[in-house]
C-alpha cells in the first residue's frame, strides 16, 4: 500500500457510529479514543452539547488544540489512558461513551513511532502513557519463551515459536534496531499470503503487549458500566477478534448499579461492518466491527 507522506486518519464507520450513539443537544459524550478527532467532530456536529475526549498519546493531545479553539467549552481533552477515566469523570455525568480501539493512522504512518512494518523506524511501538517497554526491549532482552507467548497470545501468530527462535538467533549476532530488520527476518520465515504481510501478526502481538491494550479495554468496559447512567449508550469499534471478543463477552454480563441489576441491550442485532465503498476508499478499515449497547435495568 502506498504511504501518504502527510498522514491523516480517516474515521472508520463514522456515520454508523453517529447513528448508533445518537448524540443529542443537551447531552454530553465521552470519546475514549480521540486520535485525530474524527468521532469527536462528528458527535459535536450532530449537536451534542459537549464531548470529553481521552487519549494516551501526546501527539493526539496536540492535535486537539485546534478543537479547543473551534469548539470552546463544548470540548475538553484529557491526556490519560481510558482505563483511568473514572479519575476525571463523575458517575452519570455523560449520556454515551464511544471507543474506537487500536492505533490511528497517524501512529502507523509516522515511521519514527516504530509501529509500521512497511516503513523503517526505531523499534518503539509505545502509544504513550501506560506503555512499559519498547519493542526493542522486548525483542532484544526477553526470553525466547516469553517472546513466543506474546506473539501467540496477542498476535495469534501460529508460527510464534519459530519466529521467537529466529529472533534469539539473530539478536545473538546483532541486536535489532529497526522495524525493517525485524520485518525482513519474519518475511524469511513466514510465507506471504496475498494482501497480507507476514510481519502483520508479530507486529500486532508486540504492539498489544507493549501497550497493555487488552487490559486497558477490559478496565474501560468495566468503568463504563459504573459511569454510564441507565439508558446511556456504549459504542465500540474493534479491529481484531481479541478486542471484539472482550466487548462481546462483557456485554453479556449482568452488573449492579445503584442497587439495581443492569445489563446491556444490543442496539444493532448484528455487528456493523464497513461497506465495500468504505473499504475501497480506506482499506485499513476492512476488519472493523461496530457494536452499540444501551444500559438497561433488568430487575
Ligand atoms: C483508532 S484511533 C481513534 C481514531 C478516532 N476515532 C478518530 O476519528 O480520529 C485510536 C486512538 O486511541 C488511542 N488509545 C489507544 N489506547 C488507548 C488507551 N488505553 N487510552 C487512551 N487512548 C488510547 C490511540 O492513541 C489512538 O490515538
Amino acid at each position: 500500500m502506498a504511504i501518504d507522506p502527510t498522514p491523516t486518519h480517516i474515521p472508520v464507520l463514522c456515520k454508523e457510529m453517529v447513528e448508533i450513539l445518537d448524540p443529542l443537544p443537551g447531552k454530553v459524550y465521552v470519546d475514549g479514543t480521540f486520535g485525530g478527532g474524527g468521532y469527536t467532530r462528528a458527535i459535536l456536529n450532530k449537536g451534542a452539547t459537549k464531548v470529553i475526549a481521552f487519549d494516551r498519546d501526546d501527539d493526539a493531545v496536540k492535535r486537539a488544540e485546534s478543537f479547543n479553539q473551534e469548539f470552546g467549552e463544548r470540548f475538553e481533552m484529557i491526556h490519560s489512558c481510558f482505563s483511568e477515566m473514572d479519575k476525571y469523570l463523575k458517575p452519570e455525568s455523560m449520556d454515551g461513551i464511544v471507543f474506537d480501539f487500536g492505533i490511528s493512522s497517524y501512529q502507523v504512518d509516522e515511521a519514527h513511532r516504530g509501529f509500521s512494518f512497511r516503513q523503517n523506524g526505531p523499534l518503539d511501538m509505545r502509544m504513550g502513557l501506560g506503555a512499559t517497554y519498547t519493542a526493542s526491549e522486548v525483542v532484544n532482552t526477553f526470553k525466547e519463551k516469553d517472546i513466543a507467548e506474546i506473539l501467540y497470545v496477542y498476535g495469534e501468530e501460529p508460527r510464534s515459536r519459530q519466529i521467537a527462535r529466529a529472533i534469539i538467533e539473530a539478536r545473538s549476532i546483532k541486536p535489532f534496531e529497526t522495524t525493517q530488520e525485524l520485518a525482513l527476518l519474519i518475511r524469511k520465515i513466514v510465507s506471504s499470503q496475498e494482501g497480507f504481510d507476514p510481519a502483520t501478526l508479530t507486529f500486532q502481538g508486540l504492539r498489544i503487549f507493549i501497550n497493555n491494550e487488552l487490559i486497558e479495554i477490559e478496565r474501560a468496559l468495566k468503568l463504563s458500566n459504573q459511569l454510564l447512567p441507565i439508558g446511556g449508550r456504549l459504542v465500540t469499534v474493534a479491529f481484531h477478534a481479541l478486542e471484539d471478543r472482550l466487548v462481546k463477552n462483557h456485554s453479556r454480563v449482568a452488573f449492579s448499579h445503584q442497587e439495581k441489576l443492569c445489563m446491556y441491550t444490543a442496539i444493532n442485532r448484528k455487528t456493523i461492518t464497513p461497506s465495500l465503498p468504505e473499504i475501497r476508499s480506506n482499506p485499513r478499515c476492512r476488519s472493523a466491527k461496530l457494536r452499540g449497547f444501551i444500559k438497561e435495568v433488568r430487575r
